[in-house]
């Protein structure tokens, strides 16, 4: 087997290496993969020395270290897989994606009151009624960008809701999202871009959090600056920072979830017209899609002491990269795991990772793509993918930048 590199972003950009994530399952499930010269990178935003890491491709490997925060740390040097300089780690340790117990546990456990149940039920009744709108704006054309039009604007108007934040400040956090996960693609990518969009986003939550402390209503933003665990409050900068972690993990990631879905239906027309004649299979469908799609497509670790994985022994501070996309197609666990089988059961995927890390915004994202397809699938039974798909240059989102689909229209 020809070895692929899973460090450059454009074999991301071709297509998920399924063939040799399932050689590696078997040959090396922990895999040494060299880091690429900083020069090929083009970026000033990571550290010049760059290291490689551990490929990790099994699902029971990817679990264990999910589990075990004391040997594999998202603290130190964050869950990116770049190295980047400590003064921008010390920034995006703010985040709780970046944090281990017992910090990240008390700072979960305060967002999570902004995550109940009750809020995420209203949310789901109101994402029929968006999607609803969205589709109604491309009802009579029969044809579409489906990520512009369809797939993008669902978890934007989601999270953007969720959060509180005013209709007409709505593109503005969709172009500071694009800029800042995009950074390794040339359509989206500038550092000063991504920089800017950060300090504008941060300076953004500042005002929507004061506009909530002063007039509390019933969303996200007015729960997180007024809760508190152990007599604690979220502090302005840590509240900023989720701000900015909520709009990027609940938009890209959504938006790749919904692309690809539709990408696989279309892909596989009998299970399309088996979802559009029973939409109670929506559910076993969400979590096909998530699974098949695996919209996350790695997450690192860092070992914090010489230890062990698979049979591999890791030395501590090298990096442990997880890929989700090779887990969720890993025979031990999934029967036929290249099928597509919208009824697939059991199917306990992780593409929202597991452990305590496990996505805040899963049952959201799921109420999201059941939402949209319930809609897209009752009023066009025959939509399918009829144009070219292009792909974002990343090594951590599976994402579509653009995909043509046709449809009969309505009248
Ligand atoms: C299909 C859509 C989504 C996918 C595939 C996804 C995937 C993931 C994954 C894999 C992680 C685990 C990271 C790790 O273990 O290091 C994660 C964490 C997280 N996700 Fe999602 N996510 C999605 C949607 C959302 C949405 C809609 C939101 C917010 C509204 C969200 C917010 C978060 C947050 C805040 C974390 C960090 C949790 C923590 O550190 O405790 N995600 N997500």
């Amino acid at each position: 087997m020809q070895a692929v590199d899973l460090y450059d972003s454009s074999t991301f950009e071709r297509a998920i290496p399924h063939e040799y994530f399932e050689w590696l399952r078997v040959h090396e499930p922990v895999h040494w993969q060299d880091a690429r010269p900083i020069s090929a990178l083009g970026t000033e935003m990571l550290q010049a020395e760059q290291r490689g890491y551990w490929a990790v491709s099994r699902y029971k490997d990817i679990v264990e270290i999910s589990l075990d925060q004391a040997r594999f740390s998202s603290e130190r040097g964050t869950v990116l897989n770049n190295d980047l300089p400590e003064d921008r780690i010390a920034q995006l340790r703010l985040w709780m994606i970046n944090q281990d117990a017992p910090r990240h546990t008390k700072l979960r456990k305060l967002v999570n009151k902004g995550f109940t149940k009750r809020i995420v039920e209203q949310m789901d009744l109101h994402i029929r009624e968006l999607s609803k709108g969205i589709v109604d704006r491309v009802a009579r054309k029969g044809q579409c960008d489906f990520v512009v039009d369809i797939a993008s604007e669902l978890p934007l108007l989601v999270i953007a809701e969720l959060v509180g934040c005013p209709v007409e400040d709505r593109a503005k956090l969709f172009a500071w999202s694009n800029q800042m996960v995009g950074f390794e693609d040339p359509d989206f990518a500038n550092e000063e871009n991504a920089t800017g969009a950060m300090m504008e986003m941060l300076e953004y939550a500042s005002y929507l959090a004061k506009l909530r402390r002063d007039d509390p209503r019933e969303d996200l933003t007015s729960v997180l600056v007024n809760a508190e665990v152990d007599g604690e409050k979220l502090d302005d900068l840590t509240f900023n920072m989720f701000f900015i972690l909520l709009i990027l993990a609940g938009n890209e990631t959504t938006r790749n979830a919904i692309s690809g879905g539709m990408l696989a239906l279309s892909e596989h027309p009998d299970q399309r017209a088996k979802l559009a004649g029973d939409p109670s299979l929506l559910t076993p469908a969400t979590e096909e899609i998530l699974r098949y799609v695996s919209p996350v497509i790695s997450m690192r670790r860092t070992a914090t002491q010489d230890t062990e994985i698979g049979g591999q022994k890791i030395r501590e501070n090298e990096k442990v990269v997880m890929f989700y996309p090779s887990a969720n197609r890993d025979p031990e666990i999934f029967e036929n795991p290249d099928a597509f089988d919208i009824t697939r059961d059991p199917n306990v995927h992780l593409a929202f990772g597991w452990g305590p890390h496990f996505c805040l915004g899963a049952n959201l994202a799921r109420g999201e793509i059941r939402g949209i397809f319930a809609e897209l699938l009752r009023r066009f039974p025959d939509i399918e993918v009829t144009g070219p798909v292009r792909r974002l240059r990343s090594s951590t989102v599976n994402s579509i930048k653009s995909m043509e689909v046709s449809f009969t229209p309505e009248p």
